[in-house]
């Protein structure tokens, strides 16, 4: 069997233990895994760089991490599982509502590209309810966000939110 390359997306903004832990998992079956960070669409608290630069380093604490690349991705999806050659894309699901978002984007990027694959994990039961939206909102109220996020992410968070 040739070797498998799993594509992850996201905005990660900021990449949370959620998400490392998908990525821990989808590296237990593919060979290799793109974490691509989107760029563009909707604005987003951290800046593309920092995003970038701070899953570089909260990768590395994951078992398999030398396997794992994390790139930026700007414009449609599939134009990135194209270009990259992946096989499949992962995303995490923590719940029926992340359902009800993947379903139609699965099927909309199927339709524009006819050979995509989408793997849903569903996220362990002790981090579903880490989610980056609200990691942000607590980040913004001044509340402890190290037990959501990796330490990288905590500072890119703290630095933001210095007056
Ligand atoms: O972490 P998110 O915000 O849920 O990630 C969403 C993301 C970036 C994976 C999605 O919005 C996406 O694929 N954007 C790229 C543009 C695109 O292809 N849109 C059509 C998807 S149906």
């Amino acid at each position: 069997m040739s070797a498998k390359h799993a594509l992850y997306p996201g905005t990660f903004d900021p990449i949370t233990n959620g998400h490392l832990d998908i990525l821990e998992r989808s590296l237990a079956l593919f060979d290799t895994v793109t974490l691509a960070i989107a760029e563009g669409g909707r604005s987003t608290l951290l800046d593309h760089e920092t995003r970038l630069q701070v899953a570089r380093e909260a990768v590395r604490r994951v078992a398999g991490a030398g396997r794992c690349r994390v790139t930026g991705f700007n414009g449609l999806l599939v134009e990135t599982v194209e270009k990259l050659g992946a096989d499949v894309v992962v995303r995490g699901v923590r719940g029926s509502p992340d359902l009800e978002h993947e379903q139609p984007m699965a099927a909309l990027n199927r339709s524009l590209h006819p050979g995509f694959e989408v793997i849903l994990f569903f996220a362990r039961p002790e981090l579903a309810m880490i989610s980056a939206t609200l990691v942000r909102d607590v980040a913004r109220c001044g509340g402890p966000v190290d037990p959501y996020v990796p330490p990288e992410a905590a500072a890119a968070l703290r630095d933001r939110f210095r007056d």
